[in-house]
């Protein structure tokens, strides 16, 4: 559910020559990564997202600048925002998934338990409610 799906802080490794944040599998985040992709130059008012994964993990990072996380498990929803990069966004699988409100020059860092799957998407919401029912 979106109750699952927490801001876990990240360590910083702070001198003064700036920061250092650093994300191991198993250890700080709880699946192993296997792939590590980045959204930018969003243009403004331009949404993300909008689908759900079946069984990816993923941690979203504002490696850069700011955005909104909408997660939606059929139920309940909840938006977060992201703006710092000692934090990241655990998602859970079964989740409806929109990213906005993207600031400019934002980063948008996802690090993700699988390997890229188009079978693991469901890209309409329709499609997503019913196998939620299913589900359950
Ligand atoms: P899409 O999932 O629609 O992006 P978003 O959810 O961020 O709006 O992906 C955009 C395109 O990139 C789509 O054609 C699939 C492709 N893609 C890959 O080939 N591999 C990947 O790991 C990802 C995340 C996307």
């Amino acid at each position: 559910t979106v109750y699952d799906c927490n801001v876990l802080e990240l360590n910083k490794i702070h001198n003064q020559a700036g920061n250092i944040t650093v994300i191991e599998s198993n250890l700080n985040i709880p699946f192993p990564i296997k792939r590590v992709y980045y959204l930018y130059d969003v243009p403004g008012g331009e949404s993300r997202g909008g689908h759900a994964h079946k069984n990816l993990y993923q941690l979203i990072v504002a490696a850069s600048g700011s955005f909104d996380v909408l997660l939606d498990d059929g139920r309940n929803k909840k938006i977060v925002k992201l703006n710092r990069p000692n934090y990241g966004l655990l998602v859970v699988p079964g989740l409806w998934r929109e990213l906005f409100e993207f600031s400019s020059g934002a980063i948008c860092l996802v690090l993700t338990s699988e390997k890229y799957d188009a079978n693991d998407y469901i890209r309409e919401y329709k499609q997503f409610s019913e196998w939620k029912k299913i589900k359950k």
